[in-house]
């Protein structure tokens, strides 16, 4: 009997159960993303035993594309062999259909997008959600977290707009909102709606997350990935989905510092989150849920923090791996 129980317990979403509350997070690979690279970096982290893998971020205006999309199926059908879930976070880079930076505001480097622009890109994330729901994904997670796209319209420091999009916070959150709902709108019920969110942000705190999670909740959003800022507290960052969880009735995600299992298990038997997210942890070790079941706890091959060879790579447009283990990111050679 593992003594983690509680993060070995299936979650029962409706349409479909987790079988444990384990999320890989979505990390950006710099893979291939329908190559064989891509494909076996995701079957393994299944067959290690999350039961939950979010996609790493993957452009709408690319998703929209029903070839693009095509080229996922694989990786959804790897994955869901290995017995997990599979959702994939969707989101805007900031550019415009030539190409040009757009942003909510304008600032260096980029100018500010017309209303127009916004409804195309509403557009384009519903496109792009049922896309991936074609394809197969279990569910879709627009990216509203870390000072991307939508969450800039969240930040009162970044949106000086003065149309419907900005000003007051109701508006602040209506690009969120509306993204929300069009998606919600463009997939069946069973389709799972994530939605990651930084709960403080540059000029927003914890109340007015608050309230956002719950008009994302009234919008039909499923699960909520409450992601905090890399430099937001010490790990592991239990207390942002406590805050968050407190105002809503969906299953939260608590994200930060989870490969440590005895933290993860105290998260959730406390009741602050319904699910945890390990990222580094399994970039470190694909094998790392299935291990701590089964009370290999010592065979993990722990994440340092070291960022070299994942956010360092991602720096600099390499596909990820680990310092720890070379074998990460090499998964489709011993596949092959
Ligand atoms: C290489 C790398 C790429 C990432 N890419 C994304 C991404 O595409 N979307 C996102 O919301 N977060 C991204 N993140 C953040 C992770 O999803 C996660 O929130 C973060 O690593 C903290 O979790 P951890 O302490 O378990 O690693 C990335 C992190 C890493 C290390």
């Amino acid at each position: 009997m593992t003594q983690h129980a509680r993060l070995f317990s299936p979650l029962d979403l409706g349409p479909l159960t987790l079988r444990n509350r384990i999320v890989m997070p979505p990390m950006v690979t710099c893979m291939e993303p329908a190559g064989d690279q891509a494909v076996e970096w995701y079957r393994a982290r299944a067959r290690g035993g999350a039961g939950l893998i979010i996609r790493e971020a993957t452009p709408i205006r690319r998703l929209a594309d029903p070839d693009f999309a095509e080229g996922l199926r694989r990786t959804v059908e790897a994955v869901h062999a290995e017995g997990a879930a599979i959702a994939i976070q969707i989101f805007e880079r900031g550019h415009d259909a030539e190409g040009e930076a757009i942003w909510v505001s304008e600032r260096p480097g980029a100018r500010e997008a017309t209303e127009a622009e916004l409804r195309e890109v509403i557009e384009l994330y519903a496109r792009a959600a049922a896309e991936c729901r074609r394809v197969g994904f279990d569910g879709v997670e627009p990216h509203g977290a870390h000072g991307f796209f939508l969450n800039q319209f969240f930040s009162p420091k970044h949106n000086r707009r003065t149309d419907a999009f900005g000003g007051a916070p109701e508006r602040r959150a209506a690009m969120g909102l509306q993204v929300t709902r069009a998606v919600r709108a463009a997939v069946d019920d069973d389709c799972l709606l994530l939605y990651r969110h930084t709960p403080v942000g540059e000029g927003y705190g914890a109340e007015e997350s608050r309230t956002f999670a719950r008009e994302l909740e009234a919008a039909g959003v499923n699960v909520l990935d409450v992601s905090p800022s890399s430099g937001s507290s010490e790990l592991p960052r239990a207390h942002w989905a406590e805050e968050m969880k407190a105002a809503v009735n969906i299953p939260v995600i608590a994200v930060g510092g989870f490969d440590d299992p005895d933290a993860a298990e105290h998260v959730l038997e406390t009741g602050r989150a319904d699910l945890v997210a390990i990222g580094r942890g399994l970039i470190a070790d694909a094998d790392l849920p299935n291990k701590v079941r089964d009370g290999r706890r010592d065979e993990v091959m722990a994440c340092i923090l070291c960022n070299e060879k994942c956010y360092g790579n991602l720096t600099r447009g390499e596909p990820i791996g680990c310092t720890q283990n070379p074998a990460s990111g090499c998964e489709f050679q011993v596949a092959g």
